[in-house]
């Protein structure tokens, strides 16, 4: 596994890959690509044969593991008998998947927009909300990713964002239910949402949140967080949009993030797990009251790729199989365990400074100090060349064969839901021998 100097011990792939295709978010300097040339059950396998735990389902996106071959026969049988039709004509999958995500989706999401990753899931419902409302504005908050293009990466608040601003005009920053990093109590920064309403005036379209927030450090609201944001938004006539491209589909033990908390979001995007990763497919789904009013008012957008076929019999067969195999409650069955167990590495290492999570979707927050929060990645670092300790702790997992992301100062923990007791045990074997490296790290 190529770490450390990045251009040595490429093999010949990895190199041809260095030359000639971009690293995504990285001095391309700093890139290092490891082949990977199978994968199998839960674990995935190097050029040189060697096998590491998916701890994070590759991108928090595996959910089904990487043997689902229903899905993969799927898109075999789809490529085979028509791998392609234009969005205006129907195909059987996707229509079924449309009436899938109706049912599986709570209260009266209805109809769905089809494209092919998240981030323009969350483009969809921009304009969306956009379209419906009549108004421009969008709150979403600090701590939160949402996309890459134009639109979406001026909705995310991570440092991510940074480059591509002043971005979209109208894209408003709120604080986040952050209980261990931030000043303001979750309940608080909600208030603070609702002063912002207020003094926006009643330009506000959407107020975009991720239930769960998953790549800027996995914060959990309190439960009644999202019920009352919903109820904020709505006060102040702006819709509420769920962005659960990470947290659908049984990542957080529950269908969607917007499940654990009872809440039926005006607008819900999926991507990810949709597809179990196996195919690049994305979903925009909206109630009944916004479904019709595009009966009578155009729907200004689409793409060649919207409701692509192959990835619409991906996501169905992905839809069957967390249906049939019952995932979700597998998730959630699995939780404790995970939970015991991420317990237990926080008991034995002073540079854990927080755990939280729900379902299959954990963090674990790395802290210099053992008598407070001092992390040791920050939202600057993010932007700079080098390695943070957080980054040395997640490749010395890898060393000890087990991959988990990590991201600014946090551990993510995001398996495939199919995970056993065995493989838990055996990646946190490996995150415990890698968390020396962050406590022999701390301030004296
Ligand atoms: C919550 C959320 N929204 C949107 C996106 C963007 O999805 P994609 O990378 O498929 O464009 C991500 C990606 O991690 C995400 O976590």
């Amino acid at each position: 596994m190529a770490t450390g100097d990045y251009a040595a011990d490429l093999n010949e792939i990895e190199a041809l890959d260095k030359e000639y295709v971009f690293g995504t978010w990285a001095y391309q300097s700093e890139v290092a690509p490891t082949q990977i040339v199978e994968s199998d059950g839960v674990t995935f396998t190097d050029a040189d044969g060697t096998e590491y735990i998916d701890f994070s389902a590759q991108l928090m996106c595996s959910n089904l593991g990487h043997s689902a071959d229903a899905v993969a026969d799927a898109i075999a049988e789809q490529a085979q008998n028509g791998a392609y039709f234009a969005p205006g004509f129907a195909t059987e999958a996707r229509a079924k998947l449309g009436e899938k995500l109706a049912d599986v989706t709570p209260g009266n999401l209805s109809k769905t927009f089809f494209s092919t990753s998240g981030t323009e899931a969350v483009e969809a419902a921009l304009k969306i909300a956009k379209f419906y409302t009549g108004k421009d504005k969008i709150i979403s908050r600090y701590r939160s990713y949402h996309g890459a293009t134009a639109g979406s990466i001026s909705v995310t608040g991570d440092p991510r964002r940074l480059a591509a601003e002043p971005g979209i005009p109208g894209m408003i920053k709120a604080p986040d239910p952050y209980a261990y990093g931030s000043t303001l109590d979750p309940m608080e920064s909600l208030e603070y949402i609702d002063e912002m309403l207020m003094l926006e005036g009643d330009t506000v379209a959407a107020v975009l949140v991720e239930p769960i927030v998953g790549s800027n450090g996995i914060l959990v609201p309190p439960p009644e967080y999202l019920p009352r944001l919903k109820e904020i938004a709505h006060d102040h006539g702006a819709l509420l949009i769920c962005d659960e491209v990470m947290t659908g589909f049984g990542r957080t033990g529950e269908w969607f993030g917007s499940d654990v908390y009872d809440v039926t979001p005006d607008i819900m995007t999926m991507a990810k797990g949709l597809s179990g990763a196996y195919a690049p497919l994305a979903a925009t789904t909206v109630t009944d009251e916004i479904a019709d009013h595009f009966e009578d008012n155009m729907l200004t957008h689409g793409h060649t790729y919207a409701g692509h076929p192959v990835a619409c019999a991906a996501g169905l067969a992905a839809v069957e199989t967390y249906q049939k195999e019952n995932l979700i409650e597998r998730s959630s069955e699995m939780s404790e365990y995970l939970e015991g167990r991420i317990d237990d590495l926080a008991d034995s290492h002073p540079s854990v400074g927080d755990t939280r999570g729900i379902g299959l979707f954990h963090g674990i927050e790395l802290t210099k100090r053992s008598d407070g929060r001092e992390p040791f990645g920050t939202r600057a670092d993010k932007l700079s060349k080098g390695s943070t300790i957080v980054d040395e702790v997640a490749a010395t997992a890898l060393e000890n064969g087990t991959y988990v992301a990590n991201m600014i100062n946090t551990l993510i923990i995001s398996p495939p839901l199919t995970i056993t007791r065995e493989d838990v045990d055996a990646a946190i074997d490996a995150i415990d021998v890698a968390l020396e490296v962050s406590d022999s790290a701390m301030d004296a």
